[in-house]
């Protein structure tokens, strides 16, 4: 089976379309000044490792000014950086060696909620109900007789009410933390503003943006309720996302704000883009987030929720690319970010994990499109398991249990001792604590040794900048495989590349298809093939 998508012509312009962006989570990168929190200096003087691993740019997560109650996705001056980050002229230099050494720079811009601390939101709790300061925010009275219940029944994403009573008695409506109250984007003060932040950034050379939250802006007219919560059905309304309607996600009206931004992007030369982080019922509706009109892409994330089998993947292939065809452009991979647990973990974590891991890596390179690599998954970090409590930082541990802090720790990069190299030489801090397993996973481990997970993601990257099929954004091909066996095709000219991922419980021989470029096992001649072992993947080439 052939499935196609339009090919349009990769000039500059179209860079998005089959990069590999490497997503950096800036306060767990690398800390140039030794207080153990990573820094833009920290990513700058490793802009040469990025380049040589192969990666066509950064998305960098926020380092704005923040109180840091979400991990700076709680924005309290858009236009500065906070001095745990460095300063606005770190952020230029760091741009300006990005650019030379040829990777471009993705911001991510949080549009959904402020924090407390914002200027806007402080003026609107010190001003009155109906002031204009709190028009900027969604304030409202709550029910009952004497408004101590909140005015409707929608949940935190991180658990418990969306809405906080304020001394007043008006209650204001936040999405998530309660320092991250939600603005109004009925309000043009709201637009006018996020238009001028587009404009700030991109002014200072900016390649794209990751929009947080992209479908969350506009709110159903009315505030109506879901009809059940976890506090008064124990059904969490989350666990609707992706999957179901919800008044307060994927509004059709939210679609202006991006007719509106895509004009100020392509007023820029070198192809500005924007990518969303959006949530819809199906695949129809994320569709209509890109267009030539709106936004380039929006993550793909069914490979996040894919568990390891063949059928599964097979699944998340098949959707993603039917996507693409929907709205005329490459799809996009994640296989984990900074609010998931690592894929390592997730496919069974230990050594199992790892070849699952490596071989997921190999599968999610060959195909077309854009693949986001999550920092630290070229290393085959797992998650952090057991983080005491005491050092969790992520709001949603508080409100539910839940912590994203396991795949926040920071990364390895050389040395015998914690937190291996990660600050400069001599510190011993870091926010978080590497496990000591991490010594034998650090960069300078793995720079050069055969077979690590590093020198993997290295020649599958050259590969994909280099081989003439992988840089066709064509369809891919299945070919005819045994059951637990995924094997693909993409063709240029009278060159054809395979890829075949064996997540049956046996070694399985697979021959016909040319020379192995890549391997993310050993693989061993058998019968005139080659066997390709347990939860592992292989490239070959054939003319
Ligand atoms: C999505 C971000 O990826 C996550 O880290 C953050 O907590 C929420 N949006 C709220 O901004």
């Amino acid at each position: 089976m052939t499935v196609s998508i339009p090919s349009p012509l990769t000039s500059d312009a179209d860079w998005w379309r089959s990069a590999v962006v490497y997503q950096v989570y800036v306060r767990s990168f690398a800390d140039s000044d030794g207080d153990g929190i990573g820094d833009l200096h920290g990513i700058r003087e490793r802009l040469p490792y990025l380049r040589e691993l192969g990666v066509d740019a950064l998305w960098l997560t926020p380092f704005y000014t923040s109180p840091m109650v979400d991990g700076g996705y709680d924005v309290a001056d858009y236009r500065d950086v906070d001095p745990m980050f460095g300063n606005l002229a770190d952020f230029e230099a760091m741009i300006t060696d990005a650019h030379a050494l040829g990777l471009r720079i993705i911001v991510d811009i949080v549009p959904n909620h402020t924090s407390d601390q914002h200027p806007w939101f402080t003026a609107a709790l010190a001003a009155a109900p109906g002031s204009p300061e709190r028009a900027r925010y969604l304030f409202a009275d709550g029910k009952g007789d004497d408004g101590a219940q909140p005015p409707n029944d929608w949940e935190s994403i991180f658990g418990g009410p969306a809405w906080t009573r304020v001394p007043d008695g008006q209650w204001y409506l936040h999405l998530f933390d309660p320092a991250q109250p939600d603005l109004n984007w009925r309000h043009p003060e709201v637009r006018a503003e996020f238009e001028d932040i587009l404009r700030f950034w991109l002014d200072r050379g900016v390649d794209g943006f990751r929009i947080d939250v992209a479908h969350g802006m506009i709110k159903a007219e009315g505030l109506p309720d879901v009809g059940f919560n976890s506090m008064t059905t124990g059904r969490r309304q989350s666990e609707l996302l992706g999957k179901g309607r919800l008044p307060y996600f994927d509004q059709d009206e939210v679609h202006d704000i991006y007719r509106a931004w895509r004009p100020i992007l392509d007023s820029y030369p070198g192809g500005r883009m924007a990518v969303a982080e959006a949530w819809a019922e199906t695949p129809q509706r994320l569709a209509r987030y890109i267009g030539p009109d709106e936004l380039h892409q929006a993550f793909s994330f069914d490979f996040l929720d894919a568990t390891w089998s063949a059928d599964s993947f097979r699944k998340v292939i098949d959707t993603a690319l039917a996507e693409s065809t929907i709205v005329g452009a490459p799809t996009t991979w994640v296989l984990s970010n900074h609010d998931r647990q690592r894929h390592v973990t997730r496919y069974g974590d230990g050594e199992i994990g790892l070849r699952r891991a490596r071989a997921a890596a190999l599968l999610m390179l060959a195909l077309p499109g854009c693949a986001y690599l999550y920092q630290g998954e070229e290393l085959g970090l797992p998650e952090v398991l057991d983080l005491p409590d005491e050092l969790r930082q992520d709001p949603a541990f508080l409100r539910t249990g839940e912590s994203r802090d396991g795949c926040r720790v920071p990364i390895p990069w050389s040395g015998e001792l914690a937190p291996y190299g990660f600050g400069p030489a001599g510190s011993e801090l870091s926010w978080l604590p590497a496990p000591t397993t991490w010594r034998a996973l650090s960069v300078a481990a793995q720079t050069g040794t055969p077979g690590s997970t590093l020198e993997l993601y290295r020649a599958a990257l050259r590969i994909r900048h280099t081989h003439p099929t992988l840089a066709d954004l064509g369809g891919i091909t299945w070919l005819e495989s045994g059951p637990g066996v995924l094997a693909f095709q993409r063709e240029a000219g009278d060159t054809v590349l395979t890829c075949a991922v064996n997540i049956s419980d046996a070694p399985v021989v697979i021959d016909g298809y040319g020379t192995p470029l890549v391997a993310s096992a050993t693989l061993t001649e058998r019968d005139g093939g080659h066997l390709l072992p347990v939860d592992s993947a292989v490239w070959f080439e054939r003319h």
